[in-house]
């Protein structure tokens, strides 16, 4: 009798191009499944992208709540919690979370950040590494924590910066990469082993 397979839930903001990769990875022989694509917009174009493969969607306006973060996230656990998750993927979700929110799912919440962490915590990534005239670039997967960007490493992959990169080039080179690490990394977490996966 195989294990259940794990039931993860995946936050998204926008078009949910790490999202689809995810779900796209998660076939019958995985040790998970996705259960909902949940949105702080009700826009995300990436909730009608879930749907169309079927998974269960659900979006919460973050806006309304203004800078009541607490609030929103009361209203962002009613669709989550009902979903039953086992693991939470935040994949291109813009929001900054509470530690009270990110302490109730701890150990088992994961993002993916546009850089080689600790380098570039934050926004504009890509544009910094140019900036710094960094010879590689690249993404990581880690278990999110209180402290924003920083928790233990699931994941790396590394691409060369090339002569000539913008902040779109260099930004679309690393997102293919994206897509191949983090399937990767839920796979391997799913399935209970945290060993980080190292790609390029
Ligand atoms: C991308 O910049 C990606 O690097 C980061 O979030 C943004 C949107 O990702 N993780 P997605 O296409 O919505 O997955």
């Amino acid at each position: 009798m195989s294990p259940a397979q794990k039931r993860v839930a995946i936050l998204i903001s926008g078009g949910g191009s790490n999202m689809l990769k995810l779900v796209e990875s998660m076939g019958a022989d995985h040790p998970a499944r996705p259960v909902l694509v949940l949105a702080n917009d009700p826009a995300a174009s990436g909730l009608a992208r879930a749907a169309a493969l079927g998974v269960a969607t659900a979006s919460v306006d973050h806006r309304p709540f203004g800078r009541d973060r607490a609030a929103f996230e009361a209203a962002l656990l009613e669709p989550l919690l009902a979903a039953e998750p086992d693991i939470l993927c935040l994949a291109g979700f813009m929001r900054v979370l509470t530690p009270g929110f990110v302490q109730r799912f701890a150990g088992r919440m994961l993002n993916i950040h546009p850089s080689l962490l600790p380098k570039y915590p934050g926004l504009h990534t890509h544009q910094r590494a140019l900036d710094a005239g960094d010879a590689e670039a690249g993404c990581t997967v880690h278990e999110v924590t209180a402290e924003l960007d920083a928790g233990p490493l699931l994941g790396q992959a590394r691409v060369p910066v090339l002569p000539g990169d913008t902040a779109e080039t260099l930004g679309a080179r690393v997102l293919a990469m994206e897509h191949r690490l983090y399937p990767a990394v839920l796979r391997r977490f799913a399935a209970g082993d945290r060993t980080p996966v190292l790609l390029g």
